[in-house]
């Protein structure tokens, strides 16, 4: 009887510890739970949101931009509510004027869950985005705003589709955006910061931002991840000398936002500042757990250009992107940021005054340790390198 009591008590043990792990998995909220609920019909076509013409309006109706205009409503006098209302209106013309043409690299498993939040929330924010994936065939996909392309839907294929984007957005938009965003399905971005950002910025300049990683070339490169923007005459750099030039920049393979950096460098554009004037960052490449409470990655911490924050700190207050926001989380920020206020509270707008810190970042100096380009082989590397020196006299 002694004897057993050891191996009573083990059983035991593990029996409540089973209970528990198996209660635990019976609480967790199945995927089907996790997506984004849309009013089923009969067969995907009728599942999906259609937010292409009427529907895309009224989403639109009920964001701030369309709110009446306090103006004519309000007493003049009165100079802090015709200070407001002077800044709203100026906030609705930048709104309207910075035009933001978006691309998302995704696949069709995605549709009812990431893109469907992605289009419920701040998609119809923007002025143009594209779904860009193949449609394998296995599926009968239809969905608002898919650009279908007949490259396989992976990650090896990421460049591919990225360069493939660029150039369509040259070819067909050049001259209806100004500037140009790559975001991933799982993206979630605050559009109106996103433009008030960019009209800051002259986009007849080739003008490259995002979340600044300091490796793999002179500049470094944007993550892909966090989000990054290209102005008009960057996108035109990127695909005249860059794409069209043979044998400059590598269009498959390798990793999306490194090639599109490296390629961006060679091509002459530059990296432009995102950080506010207390140095903190507007675009994230992890999600807002991961900045409010921590720990990021250690190579997050390695790879970023400007130092990364953990806290209150780690985010503007004009903060543009969040990564890794799947449709849970990213339907929640959008409801707290589009649909909850704090009673008595509001943006101090003379706060705005030379909110962000603007202009070019300079390669960092010598003292900063860049971890090389090892996508080729070495011996590549170098070859290119000199080649490039020949042709350009510029290290890249
Ligand atoms: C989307 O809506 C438009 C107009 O309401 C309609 O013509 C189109 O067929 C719809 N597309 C889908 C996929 O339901
Ligand atoms: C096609 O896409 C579906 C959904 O993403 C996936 O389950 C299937 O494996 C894909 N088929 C091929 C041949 O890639
Ligand atoms: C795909 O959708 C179209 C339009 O609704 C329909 O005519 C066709 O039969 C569908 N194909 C398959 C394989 O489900
Ligand atoms: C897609 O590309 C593959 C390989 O290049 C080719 O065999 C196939 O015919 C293409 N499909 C379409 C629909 O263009
Ligand atoms: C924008 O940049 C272009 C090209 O450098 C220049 O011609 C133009 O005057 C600039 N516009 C403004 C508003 O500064
Ligand atoms: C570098 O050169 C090799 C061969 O010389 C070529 O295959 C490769 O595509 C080049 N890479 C880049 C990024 O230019
Ligand atoms: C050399 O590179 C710089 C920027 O990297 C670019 O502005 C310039 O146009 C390039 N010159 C030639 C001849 O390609």
């Amino acid at each position: 009887m002694t004897r057993l009591k050891p191996v009573f008590w083990m059983t035991l043990v593990l029996s409540i510890v089973t209970l528990i792990v198996m209660i635990f998995i019976l609480m967790q909220p199945t995927n089907e739970k996790l997506l984004i609920k849309v009013p089923e019909k009969n067969g995907l076509r009728d599942t999906v949101i259609n937010i292409s013409s009427d529907d895309q309006e009224s989403v639109k109706e009920s964001e701030p931009v369309k709110e009446k205009e306090p103006v004519t409503e309000r007493t003049i006098d009165d100079p802090e509510v015709a200070d407001l209302a002077l800044q709203i209106a100026k906030a609705k013309r930048v709104l309207k004027q910075v035009k933001v043409a978006c691309f998302i690299t995704t696949q069709p498993s995605m549709i009812r869950s990431k893109l469907a939040a992605v289009s419920n929330t701040w998609a119809p924010r923007i002025d143009k985005i594209f779904y860009l994936m193949t449609d394998n065939k296995t599926m009968n996909i239809s969905f608002p705003n898919l650009l279908l392309v007949n490259i396989t839907n992976d990650r090896q294929h990421l460049t591919e589709k990225t360069v493939f984007a660029f150039k369509y957005l040259y070819k067909h938009h050049l001259n209806e955006f100004e500037w140009f965003l790559k975001a991933d399905d799982d993206s979630y971005i605050i559009v109106e910061n996103l433009k008030y950002l960019l009209s800051q910025y002259n986009s007849s300049k080739p003008i490259y931002l995002g979340h600044h990683f300091k490796h793999y070339s002179q500049n470094g490169y944007m993550s892909g991840g966090g989000s990054y923007v290209l102005s008009r005459e960057a996108l035109r750099l990127l695909v005249e000398n860059g794409y069209n030039v043979p044998g400059r920049c590598r269009q498959k393979g390798g990793a999306e936002d490194i090639e599109t950096g490296r390629c961006l460098t060679k091509a002459g554009a530059l990296v432009h500042s995102s950080v506010d004037n207390r140095d903190r960052e507007s675009f994230h490449p992890m999600n807002i757990y991961g900045y409010i409470i921590g720990p990021l990655p250690k190579w997050i911490v390695n790879y970023d250009r400007n130092q990364a924050k953990v806290g209150n700190d780690c985010c503007s207050q004009l903060t543009i992107s969040f990564h890794y926001t799947g449709p849970k989380l990213m339907s929640t920020l959008d409801f707290l940021l589009y649909r909850t206020s704090v009673y008595g509270r509001n943006l101090d707008y003379g706060r705005l005054k030379n909110f962000f810190k603007l202009g070019t970042v300079p390669p960092p100096g010598p003292e900063t340790k860049i971890i090389p380009y090892f996508f080729e082989k070495r011996e590549d590397y170098y070859k290119n390198a000199t080649a490039w020196r020949l042709r350009n006299n510029t290290v890249l």
